[in-house]
């Protein structure tokens, strides 16, 4: 029999490419979705790249009756990965609420009743935001945590704070939170990748949606940061790359390889690339030449951020495959499958 998994917002960007992975690699996959910003036809990609259709539940996360009976029902799982929350910076300024109660209810109310129903695995998708602006760089796993400059980063930094604090009680939790740095590109088959609700407000999807002539221009913001070129420097890790790290932690989870009941990996490349090196590899890849002017800067906006990878490469067995090229060709190609699809 194959060992289940649970995976909240599997229909998602990260999610769903790590549900082709697990899959992939002889595990069944019930995915728990609300669907308020990804898409059902998420399930039909999925099928078409693995051959298989995950379960599908569509439950939001915050419903603790819901939440409880859908873990009873599913509590032969062997884990929890877990996705599903809000992430648009902007927004989670205008809307704290709206961002504390979906990423922590939900959080909450899933530990709460994996716990109740035996399933003591869990892994955290956290972020690089939790490291604010880092004073040393690269960023080990070392690093000060610093208050993050957004509601939503803030969400990040809680829900780790509130898995330090159950893992010291007599819960059983082993828990794995994986810290991105910045996922871009799609899968290679075309049939899967990001999809932004509305304006995207990262990097890639802007690229490539101004490239399809879906946006008019690109807007760098700022060109006067302490930087090679003056335009701020990110940790750019390819998603497939990025969910074949889930795969890692979860099998670290499983062989009760771990350490201690909560690690956390930063899951990076460990190089940086500058806003305008990524527009030049872009038209450089894609033959194309990008329509992009220099704005201000985006407030908020973090100087430099990459990662040293060393302690995901020692303790996951895990390296990125993929460099920046393949990671803006793949990018493209969803682009213009998405755009062939209409
Ligand atoms: C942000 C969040 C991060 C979150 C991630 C995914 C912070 C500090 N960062 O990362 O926590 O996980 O989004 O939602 O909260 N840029 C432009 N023009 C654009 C868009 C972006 O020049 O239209 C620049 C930005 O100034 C930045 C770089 O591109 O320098 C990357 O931006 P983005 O893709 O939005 O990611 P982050 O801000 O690094």
């Amino acid at each position: 029999m194959l060992q289940k998994i649970i995976v909240t917002g599997g229909c998602g960007y990260i999610g769903s490419h790590t549900v082709v992975e697990l899959i992939s690699n002889n595990f069944e996959v019930v995915i728990i979705d609300d669907l308020s910003n990804s898409n059902k036809k998420t399930l039909e990609r999925i099928t078409k790249i693995t051959g298989v259709c995950p379960s599908f539940e569509h439950i939001d996360l915050k419903d603790i009756e819901k939440t409880k009976s859908i873990f009873k029902k599913h509590n032969d799982a062997v884990a929890v990965i877990h996705f599903a929350a809000f992430k648009a910076v902007a927004e989670s300024v205008k809307e704290p609420l709206m961002y504390y109660r979906n990423n922590l209810l939900s959080l909450i109310n899933i530990l709460e009743f994996q716990i109740e129903e035996g399933i003591t695995n869990f892994i955290f998708s956290s972020s690089a935001t939790v490291y604010g602006a880092p004073e040393k760089l690269p960023i080990t796993e070392k690093n000060e945590v610093q208050r993050p400059f957004s509601p939503y980063g803030n969400t990040k930094k809680i829900a780790e704070e509130i898995l330090e604090d159950l893992v010291k009680t007599s819960s059983n939790l082993s828990a794995i939170s994986l810290r991105y740095f910045n996922p871009i590109g799609a899968h290679e088959s075309g049939f899967l990748g990001e999809l932004p609700n509305g304006i995207p407000n990262n990097l890639m999807p802007y690229i490539t949606q101004t490239a399809a002539g879906i946006r008019e221009e690109l807007h760098v913001f700022g060109n006067d940061y302490d930087t090679k070129d003056g335009t701020p420097v990110r940790d750019y890790i390819h998603v497939v790359d990025l969910a074949e790290a889930h795969l890692k932690a979860l099998q670290r989870l499983l062989n009760k390889e771990q350490e201690k009941p909560l690690e956390i990996y930063n899951l990076g490349t460990g190089n940086g690339y500058s806003v305008l090196e990524i527009i030049k590899s872009f038209e450089k890849t894609t033959n194309t030449s990008l329509n992009y002017k220099i704005v201000k800067r985006r407030p908020g906006d973090v100087e430099k951020l990459y990662a040293d990878t060393t302690l995901a490469e020692e303790k996951l067995n895990w390296k990125c495959k993929h460099g920046i090229d393949e990671m803006i060709a793949s990018s493209w190609k969803w682009e213009e499958n998405l755009k062939n699809e209409q």
